[in-house]
Protein backbone atom coordinates (compact mmCIF):
# COMPACT_ATOMS: atom_id res chain seq x y z
CA UNK A 1 0.00 0.00 0.00
CA UNK A 2 0.98 3.42 -0.95
CA UNK A 3 0.57 6.33 1.04
CA UNK A 4 -0.03 9.40 -0.94
CA UNK A 5 2.24 12.75 -0.84
CA UNK A 6 0.69 15.58 0.90
CA UNK A 7 0.60 17.42 -2.30
CA UNK A 8 3.17 20.15 -0.12
CA UNK A 9 5.88 17.75 0.02
CA UNK A 10 9.36 19.34 -2.09
CA UNK A 11 11.58 16.94 -3.67
CA UNK A 12 15.03 16.77 -4.78
CA UNK A 13 17.22 14.73 -7.85
CA UNK A 14 20.02 13.50 -6.26
CA UNK A 15 22.32 10.31 -6.87
CA UNK A 16 22.27 7.20 -4.65
CA UNK A 17 25.38 4.47 -5.11
CA UNK A 18 23.93 1.14 -5.54
CA UNK A 19 25.68 -2.40 -6.34
CA UNK A 20 26.34 -2.68 -9.19
CA UNK A 21 24.23 -5.72 -10.90
CA UNK A 22 27.28 -7.16 -12.66
CA UNK A 23 28.75 -8.63 -9.35
CA UNK A 24 25.46 -10.34 -8.28
CA UNK A 25 25.23 -14.32 -8.33
CA UNK A 26 22.79 -16.41 -7.15
CA UNK A 27 23.20 -17.23 -3.30
CA UNK A 28 24.51 -20.62 -2.87
CA UNK A 29 23.47 -21.32 0.94
CA UNK A 30 19.97 -19.52 1.01
CA UNK A 31 17.76 -20.88 -1.93
CA UNK A 32 16.60 -17.82 -3.38
CA UNK A 33 18.53 -15.21 -2.45
CA UNK A 34 20.33 -13.33 -4.08
CA UNK A 35 24.21 -12.47 -2.71
CA UNK A 36 26.77 -9.67 -3.81
CA UNK A 37 30.04 -10.35 -4.78
CA UNK A 38 32.66 -8.09 -2.08
CA UNK A 39 34.95 -6.79 -3.96
CA UNK A 40 37.28 -4.16 -2.06
CA UNK A 41 35.87 -1.34 -0.54
CA UNK A 42 32.23 -1.37 -0.44
CA UNK A 43 31.98 2.79 -0.58
CA UNK A 44 34.55 3.25 -3.61
CA UNK A 45 32.61 5.57 -5.86
CA UNK A 46 33.91 4.02 -9.05
CA UNK A 47 32.38 0.94 -7.78
CA UNK A 48 29.34 2.06 -7.02
CA UNK A 49 26.15 2.21 -9.79
CA UNK A 50 24.99 5.53 -9.32
CA UNK A 51 21.23 6.14 -10.48
CA UNK A 52 18.96 9.94 -10.32
CA UNK A 53 16.45 9.36 -7.49
CA UNK A 54 13.66 11.72 -6.69
CA UNK A 55 14.25 12.43 -2.72
CA UNK A 56 11.66 13.71 -0.87
CA UNK A 57 12.11 16.41 1.72
CA UNK A 58 10.47 15.74 5.16
CA UNK A 59 11.22 19.17 6.44
CA UNK A 60 8.78 20.71 3.99
CA UNK A 61 5.72 19.56 5.87
CA UNK A 62 4.69 19.26 9.16
CA UNK A 63 5.43 16.42 10.99
CA UNK A 64 1.51 16.45 12.29
CA UNK A 65 0.36 16.05 8.49
CA UNK A 66 -1.50 12.72 7.92
CA UNK A 67 -0.10 10.67 5.66
CA UNK A 68 3.70 11.18 6.47
CA UNK A 69 5.38 8.34 4.98
CA UNK A 70 7.23 7.38 8.22
CA UNK A 71 6.46 4.56 10.28
CA UNK A 72 9.17 2.01 11.63
CA UNK A 73 7.23 -0.93 11.23
CA UNK A 74 5.52 -0.44 7.21
CA UNK A 75 8.28 1.46 6.13
CA UNK A 76 11.17 0.66 8.20
CA UNK A 77 12.38 3.91 9.33
CA UNK A 78 10.19 6.47 11.54
CA UNK A 79 12.01 9.61 14.12
CA UNK A 80 11.28 10.41 17.79
CA UNK A 81 11.69 13.98 19.47
CA UNK A 82 14.57 14.35 22.02
CA UNK A 83 13.68 17.60 22.48
CA UNK A 84 12.36 17.44 26.24
CA UNK A 85 15.50 15.26 27.00
CA UNK A 86 17.53 18.94 28.16
CA UNK A 87 20.58 16.56 29.77
CA UNK A 88 20.56 14.73 26.84
CA UNK A 89 20.43 18.12 24.34
CA UNK A 90 23.77 19.86 26.61
CA UNK A 91 25.30 16.36 25.94
CA UNK A 92 24.64 16.29 22.23
CA UNK A 93 25.63 20.04 21.57
CA UNK A 94 29.07 19.33 23.51
CA UNK A 95 29.83 16.70 21.64
CA UNK A 96 28.90 18.67 18.30
CA UNK A 97 31.22 21.21 19.50
CA UNK A 98 33.97 19.21 19.96
CA UNK A 99 33.79 17.12 16.88
CA UNK A 100 34.14 13.67 18.36
CA UNK A 101 32.87 11.33 20.92
CA UNK A 102 34.87 10.71 24.16
CA UNK A 103 34.20 7.04 25.73
CA UNK A 104 32.30 8.89 28.41
CA UNK A 105 30.39 11.07 26.24
CA UNK A 106 29.16 7.54 25.18
CA UNK A 107 28.65 5.94 28.27
CA UNK A 108 26.42 9.68 29.30
CA UNK A 109 24.70 8.93 25.85
CA UNK A 110 23.62 5.20 26.64
CA UNK A 111 22.77 5.90 30.16
CA UNK A 112 20.71 8.40 29.74
CA UNK A 113 18.44 6.67 26.62
CA UNK A 114 18.55 3.18 28.16
CA UNK A 115 14.83 2.46 29.60
CA UNK A 116 13.04 5.32 27.58
CA UNK A 117 10.08 5.69 26.12
CA UNK A 118 9.33 7.46 22.71
CA UNK A 119 6.19 7.78 20.82
CA UNK A 120 6.55 7.28 17.31
CA UNK A 121 4.69 9.74 14.35
CA UNK A 122 3.43 6.23 13.30
CA UNK A 123 0.92 5.47 16.30
CA UNK A 124 3.54 3.09 18.20
CA UNK A 125 5.74 3.55 21.45
CA UNK A 126 9.38 2.49 21.28
CA UNK A 127 10.79 1.97 24.35
CA UNK A 128 14.65 1.16 24.24
CA UNK A 129 15.80 -1.75 26.08
CA UNK A 130 19.63 -1.81 25.71
CA UNK A 131 22.55 -0.01 23.67
CA UNK A 132 24.46 -2.79 22.13
CA UNK A 133 28.24 -2.02 23.38
CA UNK A 134 29.61 -2.31 19.55
CA UNK A 135 28.44 0.13 16.87
CA UNK A 136 28.53 3.54 18.89
CA UNK A 137 29.87 5.61 16.14
CA UNK A 138 30.03 9.58 15.79
CA UNK A 139 30.66 10.14 11.35
CA UNK A 140 31.74 13.34 9.73
CA UNK A 141 32.14 14.16 6.27
CA UNK A 142 32.62 18.09 4.76
CA UNK A 143 30.74 19.13 1.88
CA UNK A 144 30.73 17.04 -1.52
CA UNK A 145 32.42 14.70 0.56
CA UNK A 146 35.14 16.26 1.94
CA UNK A 147 37.46 14.95 4.00
CA UNK A 148 37.34 17.12 7.03
CA UNK A 149 40.46 15.77 8.87
CA UNK A 150 42.27 13.72 6.88
CA UNK A 151 45.06 12.74 9.55
CA UNK A 152 42.57 11.41 11.76
CA UNK A 153 42.50 7.46 11.11
CA UNK A 154 39.62 5.26 11.97
CA UNK A 155 38.96 3.96 15.07
CA UNK A 156 36.35 2.81 16.85
CA UNK A 157 33.95 5.39 17.67
CA UNK A 158 35.80 7.73 15.72
CA UNK A 159 36.98 8.75 12.34
CA UNK A 160 33.87 7.28 10.21
CA UNK A 161 32.91 8.71 6.94
CA UNK A 162 29.75 9.11 5.47
CA UNK A 163 28.48 5.99 4.13
CA UNK A 164 28.36 6.37 0.12
CA UNK A 165 26.84 3.09 -0.51
CA UNK A 166 22.73 2.57 -0.45
CA UNK A 167 22.71 -0.58 2.67
CA UNK A 168 21.44 -2.36 4.82
CA UNK A 169 23.43 -3.18 8.37
CA UNK A 170 22.58 -6.44 9.27
CA UNK A 171 21.24 -9.86 8.10
CA UNK A 172 19.35 -11.49 10.72
CA UNK A 173 20.81 -15.05 10.16
CA UNK A 174 24.41 -13.51 9.74
CA UNK A 175 27.66 -12.94 11.51
CA UNK A 176 27.56 -11.10 13.89
CA UNK A 177 24.28 -11.79 15.29
CA UNK A 178 24.70 -15.59 14.32
CA UNK A 179 27.26 -16.02 16.75
CA UNK A 180 25.90 -13.72 19.56
CA UNK A 181 22.52 -14.79 19.67
CA UNK A 182 23.75 -18.51 18.89
CA UNK A 183 21.34 -18.74 15.85
CA UNK A 184 18.14 -17.38 17.40
CA UNK A 185 17.89 -13.99 15.93
CA UNK A 186 15.01 -14.63 13.55
CA UNK A 187 12.78 -15.69 16.26
CA UNK A 188 13.38 -13.25 18.64
CA UNK A 189 13.91 -10.43 16.37
CA UNK A 190 10.66 -8.35 14.35
CA UNK A 191 12.49 -8.13 11.06
CA UNK A 192 11.80 -8.62 7.26
CA UNK A 193 14.04 -10.82 5.19
CA UNK A 194 13.84 -12.20 1.55
CA UNK A 195 13.96 -15.64 3.02
CA UNK A 196 11.32 -15.29 5.79
CA UNK A 197 9.57 -12.85 8.35
CA UNK A 198 9.21 -12.53 11.40
CA UNK A 199 6.37 -9.93 12.13
CA UNK A 200 4.31 -11.14 15.39
CA UNK A 201 7.57 -10.30 17.64
CA UNK A 202 7.35 -6.72 19.19
CA UNK A 203 11.42 -6.80 19.75
CA UNK A 204 13.54 -5.05 17.33
CA UNK A 205 16.98 -4.18 16.43
CA UNK A 206 16.98 -0.46 15.70
CA UNK A 207 19.47 2.20 14.58
CA UNK A 208 18.92 5.13 16.81
CA UNK A 209 20.71 8.19 14.22
CA UNK A 210 21.13 11.35 15.88
CA UNK A 211 22.01 14.14 13.56
CA UNK A 212 24.25 17.03 15.14
CA UNK A 213 24.50 18.65 11.89
CA UNK A 214 23.80 17.71 8.63
CA UNK A 215 23.23 20.79 6.45
CA UNK A 216 25.69 18.72 3.83
CA UNK A 217 25.41 14.75 3.75
CA UNK A 218 22.18 14.05 5.38
CA UNK A 219 20.80 10.74 5.45
CA UNK A 220 18.14 8.99 3.27
CA UNK A 221 16.24 6.21 3.55
CA UNK A 222 13.99 4.28 1.58
CA UNK A 223 10.11 3.24 2.55
CA UNK A 224 10.70 -0.35 2.40
CA UNK A 225 7.02 -0.90 1.29
CA UNK A 226 8.44 0.25 -2.15
CA UNK A 227 11.35 -2.47 -2.18
CA UNK A 228 10.83 -5.88 -3.97
CA UNK A 229 13.56 -7.73 -1.62
CA UNK A 230 13.54 -10.72 -3.78
CA UNK A 231 14.81 -9.26 -6.83
CA UNK A 232 16.86 -5.90 -5.26
CA UNK A 233 18.03 -6.86 -1.78
CA UNK A 234 21.28 -8.74 -1.67
CA UNK A 235 23.37 -10.84 1.06
CA UNK A 236 26.73 -9.35 1.07
CA UNK A 237 29.81 -9.69 3.48
CA UNK A 238 31.84 -6.25 4.87
CA UNK A 239 35.31 -7.14 6.13
CA UNK A 240 35.23 -5.68 10.02
CA UNK A 241 39.41 -5.65 9.97
CA UNK A 242 39.60 -2.01 10.01
CA UNK A 243 37.50 -0.91 12.33
CA UNK A 244 36.71 -3.93 14.93
CA UNK A 245 39.14 -6.51 17.00
CA UNK A 246 37.11 -9.31 16.44
CA UNK A 247 37.71 -13.47 16.83
CA UNK A 248 38.61 -15.60 13.61
CA UNK A 249 34.93 -16.30 12.87
CA UNK A 250 33.40 -13.14 13.20
CA UNK A 251 35.84 -11.17 10.72
CA UNK A 252 32.88 -10.07 8.63
CA UNK A 253 29.55 -7.83 9.13
CA UNK A 254 27.25 -9.88 7.12
CA UNK A 255 25.24 -6.97 6.32
CA UNK A 256 22.52 -6.15 2.55
CA UNK A 257 23.21 -4.13 -0.47
CA UNK A 258 20.76 -3.05 -3.30
CA UNK A 259 20.38 -2.47 -6.64
CA UNK A 260 18.29 0.07 -8.04
CA UNK A 261 14.74 0.46 -9.17
CA UNK A 262 12.48 3.08 -10.11
CA UNK A 263 9.45 2.32 -8.04
CA UNK A 264 11.86 2.68 -4.86
CA UNK A 265 10.89 5.69 -3.01
CA UNK A 266 13.29 7.86 -1.09
CA UNK A 267 13.10 10.63 1.96
CA UNK A 268 15.55 12.52 3.42
CA UNK A 269 15.20 15.85 5.97
CA UNK A 270 16.65 19.01 5.15
CA UNK A 271 16.23 20.36 8.81
CA UNK A 272 17.13 17.85 11.11
CA UNK A 273 18.99 18.64 14.28
CA UNK A 274 19.90 16.69 17.49
CA UNK A 275 16.35 17.52 18.86
CA UNK A 276 14.65 14.72 16.72
CA UNK A 277 16.73 11.64 15.84
CA UNK A 278 15.51 8.52 13.26
CA UNK A 279 15.06 5.44 14.03
CA UNK A 280 15.39 2.57 11.58
CA UNK A 281 15.54 -1.38 10.86
CA UNK A 282 18.92 -2.02 11.53
CA UNK A 283 17.85 -5.56 10.02
CA UNK A 284 17.25 -4.37 6.31
CA UNK A 285 15.92 -0.64 5.94
CA UNK A 286 17.85 0.39 2.99
CA UNK A 287 19.95 4.08 3.80
CA UNK A 288 23.09 6.11 3.10
CA UNK A 289 24.44 9.56 3.13
CA UNK A 290 23.45 11.35 -0.09
CA UNK A 291 25.50 13.96 -1.71
CA UNK A 292 22.83 17.00 -2.20
CA UNK A 293 22.63 18.99 -5.90
CA UNK A 294 24.75 22.21 -4.86
CA UNK A 295 27.62 20.54 -2.64
CA UNK A 296 30.32 20.89 -4.87
CA UNK A 297 29.48 24.33 -4.92
CA UNK A 298 29.33 25.07 -1.75
CA UNK A 299 32.82 23.15 -1.51
CA UNK A 300 34.27 25.66 -3.45
CA UNK A 301 33.33 28.81 -1.04
CA UNK A 302 34.33 26.50 1.46
CA UNK A 303 37.89 25.93 0.51
CA UNK A 304 38.13 29.25 -0.47
CA UNK A 305 37.27 31.13 2.87
CA UNK A 306 39.52 28.19 4.26
CA UNK A 307 42.28 30.07 1.96
CA UNK A 308 41.34 33.23 3.25
CA UNK A 309 41.41 32.61 6.74
CA UNK A 310 45.13 30.69 6.79
CA UNK A 311 46.39 33.93 4.79
CA UNK A 312 44.42 36.22 7.61
CA UNK A 313 46.09 33.95 10.48
CA UNK A 314 49.52 34.22 9.25
CA UNK A 315 49.20 37.91 8.75
CA UNK A 316 49.34 37.67 4.94
CA UNK A 317 46.64 40.58 4.43
CA UNK A 318 46.88 41.37 0.97
CA UNK A 319 47.05 37.62 -0.10
CA UNK A 320 43.71 37.48 1.64
CA UNK A 321 41.87 40.06 0.40
CA UNK A 322 43.35 39.09 -3.32
CA UNK A 323 41.70 35.15 -3.04
CA UNK A 324 38.58 36.69 -1.25
CA UNK A 325 38.14 38.98 -4.38
CA UNK A 326 38.27 35.64 -6.50
CA UNK A 327 34.45 35.12 -8.09
CA UNK A 328 33.49 31.19 -7.16
CA UNK A 329 30.69 29.48 -8.91
CA UNK A 330 27.71 31.00 -9.35
CA UNK A 331 24.76 28.87 -8.89
CA UNK A 332 23.16 26.86 -6.27
CA UNK A 333 20.28 24.93 -8.46
CA UNK A 334 17.24 22.40 -7.16
CA UNK A 335 19.55 22.06 -3.59
CA UNK A 336 17.74 22.72 0.15
CA UNK A 337 16.82 26.02 1.75
CA UNK A 338 19.33 24.94 4.66
CA UNK A 339 22.12 24.36 1.70
CA UNK A 340 21.32 27.49 0.41
CA UNK A 341 21.27 29.97 3.50
CA UNK A 342 24.83 28.21 4.38
CA UNK A 343 26.10 29.55 0.80
CA UNK A 344 25.40 32.84 1.35
CA UNK A 345 26.65 33.17 5.16
CA UNK A 346 30.12 31.60 3.52
CA UNK A 347 29.81 34.11 0.36
CA UNK A 348 28.80 37.61 2.47
CA UNK A 349 32.28 36.34 4.90
CA UNK A 350 34.29 36.66 1.66
CA UNK A 351 32.77 39.65 0.68
CA UNK A 352 33.42 41.34 3.93
CA UNK A 353 37.41 39.94 3.38
CA UNK A 354 37.67 41.11 -0.16
CA UNK A 355 36.00 44.66 1.30
CA UNK A 356 39.09 45.06 4.17
CA UNK A 357 37.20 43.23 7.27
CA UNK A 358 35.40 46.41 8.33
CA UNK A 359 34.66 44.45 11.57
CA UNK A 360 37.90 43.29 12.40
CA UNK A 361 40.19 39.90 12.13
CA UNK A 362 39.47 38.18 14.81
CA UNK A 363 35.73 38.82 15.28
CA UNK A 364 35.65 37.42 11.56
CA UNK A 365 37.89 34.32 12.10
CA UNK A 366 35.42 33.57 14.88
CA UNK A 367 32.73 33.53 12.28
CA UNK A 368 34.66 31.46 9.55
CA UNK A 369 35.29 28.66 12.11
CA UNK A 370 31.18 28.73 13.09
CA UNK A 371 30.25 29.05 9.43
CA UNK A 372 32.11 26.27 8.27
CA UNK A 373 31.68 23.82 10.54
CA UNK A 374 28.37 23.93 10.17
CA UNK A 375 28.96 22.56 6.86
CA UNK A 376 30.59 19.27 8.25
CA UNK A 377 27.77 16.72 8.42
CA UNK A 378 28.33 14.91 12.02
CA UNK A 379 26.12 12.21 13.54
CA UNK A 380 26.11 9.94 16.06
CA UNK A 381 24.54 6.18 15.74
CA UNK A 382 24.31 3.19 17.70
CA UNK A 383 22.16 0.25 17.98
CA UNK A 384 19.72 -0.67 20.52
CA UNK A 385 17.49 -3.33 21.54
CA UNK A 386 13.75 -1.75 21.17
CA UNK A 387 9.90 -3.18 21.85
CA UNK A 388 7.27 -2.12 19.91
CA UNK A 389 4.46 -0.89 22.02
CA UNK A 390 0.69 -0.01 21.06
CA UNK A 391 0.73 4.29 21.80
CA UNK A 392 -1.49 3.46 24.97
CA UNK A 393 -1.81 2.90 28.62
CA UNK A 394 0.47 1.33 30.53
CA UNK A 395 2.56 1.00 27.63
CA UNK A 396 3.02 4.46 27.14
CA UNK A 397 3.21 6.00 30.47
CA UNK A 398 6.87 6.76 30.51
CA UNK A 399 7.11 9.01 27.35
CA UNK A 400 10.08 11.17 27.11
CA UNK A 401 9.42 14.12 28.85
CA UNK A 402 10.82 17.03 30.03
CA UNK A 403 14.12 16.05 32.52
FE1 LIG B 1 24.27 1.94 8.05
Amino acid sequence: MHGSHPSEMRSLQAPLGFFSPEAVSADEERAGMLRAATLGDPDDPDSLDYHQCELFDLSSVQQSTPNLDTDLDTRGFDTIDLGPLSDMQALLESVRSAGEISAEDARSLRRGLTGRVFRLNGGKCLRLLSIAPEGLIMRKSGPNDLKPDPDVEMGEMNGHGAARAIHGDQDVRGTPLKQLMRGNAPWLFRHQTPDGSNRWSPLMLVNLWIPLDQVTRPLTLMDRSSLDARRHQLRYALPTDAFLDRDADMKVNDIWTFLHHSGQRWYFHSELDARRAYVFDTLGTPHGAVILPGEDVVESYYTQLREVAAAVQQGEMQVATERAGAAGPAVLEGSTPALERALASLQTLLREAADGFAAGTEDWLRRVDAACDRLIRKSIEMRVVALLLPDCWPFNRAVASPD
